[in-house]
């Protein structure tokens, strides 16, 4: 009697949910806050386990040879046709840890629910949803190794010391790290105070794309992988509950499509604020905080075709002080309200693409033109 329900059991642990399609990826814990092995294991895991539709990307390597790691989940498109992609990450801000797991959160979604959920059954049949949960790994190693606030609190990738820097009486001081949302080449200057002062928190870099993890981004966005076919791009940071749009660069800067990217970024923030009332403010930040040279998502949404570009900043808002990690408890109600948001862009980018069908070489890719001017597509 007992080993029979013993093996029931174990049938209906591991047979069961296979069957129906749920409960297929390894066991990640986002009730707490995890260190990098735990993502690199849970991605590869995911990918290893799901070979018919989530498949392993890495784009690259940090400073300290770390991977660039990433999934792309999506049915394989028919022989010679090429699906609509859209694109999830977590940010590059080492201390900005919800985003990172909200990115985890994002896969579970897709991965669990496909072939049990009707409308995540879609967005995997029809897309090709990248998810990027942790974009400087080594940062983001770096924070988890103290709780003194200036380790804890780092937002840099791990760029060996700069001795150019400069601090309220001092100069020549050496500092560690490179913001990367500041290194793209979008509005870069070596004029740009504070950004060109190796001690800040968001320095630049020596030059635009100095920093490999910058550098990797790039290349892939650029990559006839997904260039032509990138539709959307969502970034997530922490903190401030800000819907960002483009651009940062410079105030009152807009795409030529901004109303489409407002309409519908006003049109996700309603959906997240119907769930628990988390109200975002929608417009870019500079205009609603001030200029940011070098942004990623700038310089994508000025050097790729993807239509909708955003910076999600998530909770909890603007008043809450140096609130970069919420408490863990927290990550799964985020990440449930932040989805919401993201379905009503995958749906509208779904509405939009109906009647596209992307060609087999990228449209107008020019790797070499790229490479030798970032800023072929003007806006
Ligand atoms: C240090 O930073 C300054 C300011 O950006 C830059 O001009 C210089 O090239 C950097 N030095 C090195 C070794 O990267
Ligand atoms: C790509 O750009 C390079 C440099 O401008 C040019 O020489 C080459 O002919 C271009 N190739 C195509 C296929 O357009
Ligand atoms: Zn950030």
């Amino acid at each position: 009697m007992r080993s029979t329900t013993g093996l029931l059991a174990v049938l209906l642990c591991f047979w069961i949910p296979t069957a129906l399609g749920g409960a297929r990826t390894p066991f990640f814990d986002l009730t707490v806050y995890n260190d990098w092995p735990q993502f690199e294991d849970y991605v590869k895991g995911v990918a290893h386990d799901n070979p018919s539709f989530v498949q392993l990307k890495t784009i690259g390597r940090s400073r300290e040879g770390r991977p660039l790691l990433g999934v792309r989940i999506g049915k394989p498109a028919p022989a010679g046709r090429r699906k609509i992609a859209v694109w999830l990450d977590g940010g590059n801000h080492a201390r900005e840890w919800p985003a990172f797991h909200v990115a985890v959160y994002f896969i579970e979604k897709l991965v669990n629910g496909y072939l049990v959920d009707d409308k995540i059954t879609k967005y995997v049949d029809t897309l090709d949803i990248y998810v990027f949960p942790v974009l400087n790994p080594d940062g983001f190693v770096y924070s988890r190794t103290s709780s003194r606030a200036t380790i804890r609190q780092w937002r840099k990738n791990r760029a060996p010391e700069n001795c150019t820097g400069t601090g309220p009486f001092q100069t020549d001081l050496c500092c560690e790290g490179v913001d990367l949302n500041r290194n793209y080449d979008i509005g870069f200057s070596h004029n740009n105070y504070p950004f060109n002062n190796p001690c800040s928190d968001e320095f630049q870099g020596p030059r635009p794309f100095s920093e490999p993890e910058s550098r990797a981004v790039r290349d892939f966005v650029m990559s006839s992988e997904i260039y032509g076919r990138l539709y959307a791009l969502v970034s997530m940071h922490t903190h401030g509950q800000l819907w960002i749009l483009p651009y940062n660069y410079h105030k009152r800067t807009y795409p030529q499509d901004f109303k489409d990217l407002e309409t519908l970024a006003n049109k996700a923030a309603d959906r997240v604020f119907a769930y628990r009332e988390t109200k975002y403010r929608v417009g870019t930040a500079a205009d609603m905080l001030g200029t940011a040279t070098g942004g990623a998502t700038d310089w994508i949404k000025k050097n790729t075709p993807t239509k909708y570009v955003y910076v999600l900043e998530l909770p909890p808002d603007m008043k809450t002080w140096f609130a970069f990690q919420v408490k863990p408890h927290w990550l799964i109600p985020i990440g449930k309200e932040t989805w919401l948001g993201i379905e009503v862009i995958f749906d509208q980018v779904i509405e939009e693409t109906k009647n596209f069908q992307p060609t087999i070489e990228p449209s107008g890719n020019n790797k070499t033109d790229i490479s030798r001017s970032p800023r072929f597509r003007q806006l």
